[in-house]
């Protein structure tokens, strides 16, 4: 991706991050997703009095995007206020490897967005468990 549509999608997940509603850890991260189609469907944190019902910047953006009919995604920005950026957990790594197995994931820390790195989903992880046939 050019550099200018990487900025524009990391601008998309900084706003996106002030959205966040994060009153337990207080920890707010953004995220923006690219179509095929040039459209941002952007998410944030959601956070629960029952901590483990929390999802996940990430997911609230796939889960946005995939329900209003996107499918194919070229891109993913994730920003939190972290030296060098929060990398996708383990849960939203699952749901990318599923949906969005060919985006580029950018992560920046909200402050020095400038200074993104760029992963593939496959790096983030590898072996994906991502299909199956019905049982015997
Ligand atoms: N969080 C995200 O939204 N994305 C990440 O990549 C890492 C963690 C959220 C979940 C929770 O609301 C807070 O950050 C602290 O874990």
């Amino acid at each position: 991706m050019r550099k200018a549509e990487i900025e524009q999608l990391l601008a998309a997940a900084l706003a996106a991050r002030e959205r966040a509603v994060a009153p337990y850890s207080r920890f707010k991260v953004g995220a923006a997703l690219l179509t095929a189609q040039g459209e941002i469907v952007t998410g944030a944190n959601v956070e629960s009095a029952s901590y483990g019902l929390t999802c996940c910047a990430e997911r609230v953006a796939l889960f946005k995007a995939l329900t209003e009919g996107r499918r194919d995604f070229l891109a993913v920005a994730v920003v939190a206020d972290l030296p060098r950026g929060a990398t996708p957990c383990g849960a939203c790594r699952q749901l990318l490897a599923e949906y969005a197995p060919e985006a580029a994931v950018y992560v920046a820390d909200s402050n020095q967005p400038a200074q993104w790195r760029e992963f593939t989903v496959r790096q983030l992880l590898p072996e994906a468990f991502d299909h199956f046939e019905g049982g015997k």
